[in-house]
């Protein structure tokens, strides 16, 4: 809290304005989650998401920090004020919401269902409960099999496996641990290159992912809308589409 300040409208200290007056946001990443948030070899913060923010930052005139968050733990975090910004692949759904603003759309999503090559179970068997699938937890694959499966009793809850990461969904499957793993489309490339893996089906959840900040900072939300739409209305947005062969 800066001095003279009441408690009640602290600004986050991470937006805190340094020397030169510009403010650093922390934004919040689960990675790797290809394309959209990615780690490189010297551990700097890449991927579609994180170049985007860039971009987006140089443009409205803001420096970002990039904070490694447990996907189920972004939305905490943000109210919590230890980031200022989510910017990771994540849907835009109604119960999310209720805590965080997003931006207008950036990407478009449907779910995707992949099983062992070497596995006869079909789309029909998953969708009729018989099967065990991996999600990644707290994500919308999740929730999805929740409302549309199990809520209805056609799916056992335990039949639901959420790890950590789609990487440690997708090897406990190829170790034939579970089923079949579920996750959102634009994912499909970079988890199944190289692996006895095929996509059985998909299910089409017209899902759009956006950019998340706190309800009560509306400036910083209207400055990363209009960064937003600048930048999918630059050549440099197709460019890291083709760079990131995304889908
Ligand atoms: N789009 C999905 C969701 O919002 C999955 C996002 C996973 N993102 C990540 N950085 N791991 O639930």
């Amino acid at each position: 809290c800066f001095a003279g300040c009441t408690g009640t409208e602290s600004p986050s200290a991470s937006a805190e304005a340094g020397a030169d007056n510009v403010p650093t946001y922390i934004v919040g990443i689960d990675a790797p989650y290809p394309p959209f948030s990615l780690v490189d070899k010297e551990g700097k913060p890449t991927g579609f998401d994180t170049e985007s923010m860039e971009w987006i930052a140089k443009d409205q005139g803001f420096k970002v920090e990039f904070r490694q968050i447990a996907f189920d733990s972004l939305v905490t975090s943000l109210e919590g004020k230890n980031i200022d910004i989510i910017y990771s692949g994540m849907t835009i759904t109604p119960d999310r919401e209720e805590k965080v603003n997003f931006t207008h759309p950036y990407w478009q999503v449907n779910q995707t269902v992949i099983i062992k090559t070497d596995s006869s179970l079909t789309m029909d068997d998953v969708m009729a409960g018989k099967a065990t699938v991996g999600t990644q937890r707290g994500t919308t694959a999740g929730i999805w099999m929740d409302e549309h499966l199990v809520a209805n009793g056609t799916m056992p809850k335990e039949n639901v496996k959420h790890y950590d990461t789609i990487s440690l969904a997708v090897t406990d499957l190829e170790n034939g641990n579970i089923d079949a793993v579920m996750f959102d489309s634009t994912v499909i490339n970079d988890v199944m290159a190289g692996k006895n893996l095929e996509k059985i089906g998909s299910i089409d959840t017209h899902e759009y992912f956006g950019i998340g900040v706190r309800k009560s900072d509306t400036a910083l939300l209207n400055s990363l809308n209009e960064g937003l739409d600048k930048l999918m209305n630059d050549p440099y947005w197709q460019e890291l589409i083709t760079k990131y062969n995304m889908e």
